[in-house]
């Protein structure tokens, strides 16, 4: 019996309707094979798929390259802004459902205007759907806009520049793609001019990358959250700084297992990271391409490592903590979680 719990269907209830934060979401890792093949015929693209059955037998990855060879010509079929609109409004549904009150999403523009779709396309179409969603769900959100570390510097330089004119909606840059060979140390000057505008700072690090890339994310980009971070367990000084700094890991536990970062579920560290004092939360990264959104992450997580209640409890507090909502915001997200552990009276 889970501790805190009657049964495991009383934990998965629990999970399904405890309110949380999806602070580590890809919105092109959130696009169905469904809407992928409405999309390609919706713009004429063509896709080496026959079948949406292809698509699912193609999600099979051995590494982080393995799946981004197939998310960047997955997001080929996105061409207008109705179809960013499309994508994000379908994520946000699927939150909803499981109870996600606020949410930070990311974006990759550089694997769209790579392709010749204008930087306002993607951020008109995202932040219609946010701003649509926010009034029906009343759900919040955040928009982060993410550097592809394969390309160079002056590269996300460039893209900065395209970002200035809407940075009233952009809240954060990020740094994902291929890390090994492309550490945080390649990005120190984009990211220091990125945070002189007042924008939040994350970077994906210790997904495939050594301890050291996680240093060098703390300490030259000067980061808000860590993304990922399993490798940091390594270096017991660097978990002990972690720690001590509060340092928001946005942990992905199917992702995890789809990208082999673990090779069994049942060896995810997120217990580790929770018992050395790390502010580790659950997330669901790519969640078309990885098998489940964040309530299938906890729900993963929780029967491989017999989470309990409190354990629940505290990675949903940590993705309210862990955001980048103002200290009311949290403070009444922190009381809606209360809320919900209070047992019910009885009458
Ligand atoms: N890691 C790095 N880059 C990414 C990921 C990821 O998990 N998802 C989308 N881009
Ligand atoms: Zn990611």
């Amino acid at each position: 019996m889970p501790d805190g719990f009657a049964s495991t269907e009383e934990r998965a209830t629990f999970i399904a309707a405890l309110p949380k934060a999806e602070l580590h979401l890809h919105i092109e890792g959130s696009l169905e094979p469904e809407l992928m093949f409405e999309l390609a015929q919706r713009n004429h693209v063509a896709i080496p798929f026959a079948s949406i059955e292809e698509v699912r037998a193609a999600y099979a990855f051995s590494n982080l390259q393995d799946f981004l060879d197939i998310y960047y010509q997955g997001m080929g079929v996105l061409h207008t802004e109705q179809d960013f609109y499309d994508l994000t409004a379908a994520y946000l549904a699927r939150a909803n459902a499981d109870a996600v009150r606020h949410v930070e999403i990311f974006f990759d523009p550089q694997g769209h205007t790579a392709r010749g779709i204008a930087f306002e396309t993607v951020v008109a179409g995202i932040t219609r759907a946010l701003d649509d969603t926010a009034a029906s769900y009343g759900m919040t959100s955040k928009l982060i806009m993410c550097f592809l570390r394969h390309l160079s510097e002056a590269e996300a330089e460039a893209t900065l520049d395209e970002a200035l004119p809407f940075l009233d909606r952009i809240d954060g840059v990020g740094l994902d793609s291929s890390e090994v060979g492309h550490p945080p140390a390649k990005f120190e000057h984009v990211f220091a001019r990125a945070r002189g505008l007042g924008l939040k700072i994350v970077a994906h690090a210790g997904e495939e990358g050594p301890p050291a890339y996680v240093l060098e994310a703390l300490d030259l980009l000067k980061v808000d959250r860590i993304d990922h971070g399993n490798r940091s367990l390594e270096d017991p000084a660097l978990v002990a700084r972690l720690a001590a700094e509060g340092m928001t890991l946005t942990v992905c536990p199917l992702s995890n297992l789809k990208l082999c970062v673990v090779g069994d579920i049942a060896d995810h560290p997120l217990r580790t990271m929770l018992d050395a004092g790390l502010a580790a939360t659950v997330n669901s990264d790519d969640p078309s391409y990885f098998g489940g959104y964040v309530n299938a992450n906890y729900q993963a997580v929780a029967d491989a490592l017999d989470l309990s209640r409190d354990e629940l409890l505290t990675l949903a507090r940590n993705s309210f903590t862990g955001s980048f909502l103002s200290d009311a915001d949290k403070a009444r997200h922190l009381a809606a979680i209360d809320a919900y552990a209070r047992p019910a009276p009885r009458v």
